[in-house]
């Protein structure tokens, strides 16, 4: 029986496969994934990974993965990592000024990055509640800190993730008294080479601009080193706090 299992939603992400990638070097750790993209998946190398296949981020879609999740009764979730991230598409580019914002890409934006992360907890915390500590890692990003916001900008996606650290610290008090196993860490990447950040590279410095492996490493890390303590985090790749 495998008593470590590692749960990863929105696996198509390039941080997420990285952090698949490091998961399955761990012995005694089970892999299960979640994602609409399952091809990545499909190497002989996660032949002993779950890996569910959701059309889309609906909470019909989020419910059913989740009770295919709960059948296999021998299977004890203890870390959670919720990848969701949308910042660009076709269509939506981060607003510079005011007169950008548009209501139809702002609820784009927080469907991805704040109403499907928190249907994911809605859904996953009567299977999680136990008495093994889960950490639950949800993908937010520093320009969601409410007080560190000196430059503005990005109107739609700051706000989606200063939205679900909002969320966070609410779920947090709840779950300290109803599900106290849960530790809900709020976490910023940093910039990270990924699709999401492509074309917002240039400025940043190369040290400043780190590959999905080495933040893969970092959060295993970090998850790692947090206990359980009735209280949302929202740490950064080094660790370190920042401000709400
Ligand atoms: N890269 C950075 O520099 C950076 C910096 C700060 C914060 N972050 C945050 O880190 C997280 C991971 O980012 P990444 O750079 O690895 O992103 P990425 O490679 O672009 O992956 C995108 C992720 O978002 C999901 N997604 C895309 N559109 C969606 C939608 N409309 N509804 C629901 N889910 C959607 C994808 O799910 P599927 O698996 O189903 O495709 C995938 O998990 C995001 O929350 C992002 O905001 C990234």
């Amino acid at each position: 029986m495998t008593n470590q299992t590692t749960l990863i939603i929105g696996a198509n992400s390039a941080i997420a496969k990285a952090l698949a990638l490091q998961t399955i070097k761990e012995d005694n750790t089970q892999l299960i994934v979640v994602t609409r993209d399952i091809s990545f998946y499909q190497h002989e190398q996660f032949n002993h990974s779950k890996v569910i296949s959701v059309e889309d981020y609906q909470e019909s879609s989020i419910n059913t993965a989740v009770q295919t999740i709960n059948e296999d009764k021998t299977i004890s979730i203890n870390q959670v990592f919720i990848c969701h991230g949308l910042l660009h598409n076709d269509v939506i580019h981060p607003e510079k000024r005011l007169q950008e914002f548009s209501a139809d890409s702002f609820t784009q934006v927080l469907t991805a990055n704040t109403i499907t992360p928190m249907l994911w907890l809605k859904n996953l915390v009567p299977v999680l509640k136990g008495k093994q500590a889960c950490k639950v890692v949800v993908f937010s990003a520093r320009v969601g800190s409410i007080s560190d916001n000196k430059i503005g900008g990005w109107y739609s996606y700051r706000a989606s993730k200063a939205a679900i650290n909002m969320l966070l610290k609410s779920a947090a008090v709840e779950l300290s008294r109803s599900a106290k196993n849960i530790k809900l860490i709020s976490f910023h990447p940093g910039t990270t080479d990924t699709p999401l950040s492509k074309p917002f590279q240039k400025n940043v410095p190369e040290n400043k601009l780190f590959t999905s492996e080495f933040v893969a490493k970092q959060l295993l890390q970090i998850v790692s080193d947090n206990d359980v303590d009735g209280e949302a985090s929202f740490l950064d790749w080094q660790g370190k706090t920042i401000p709400w």
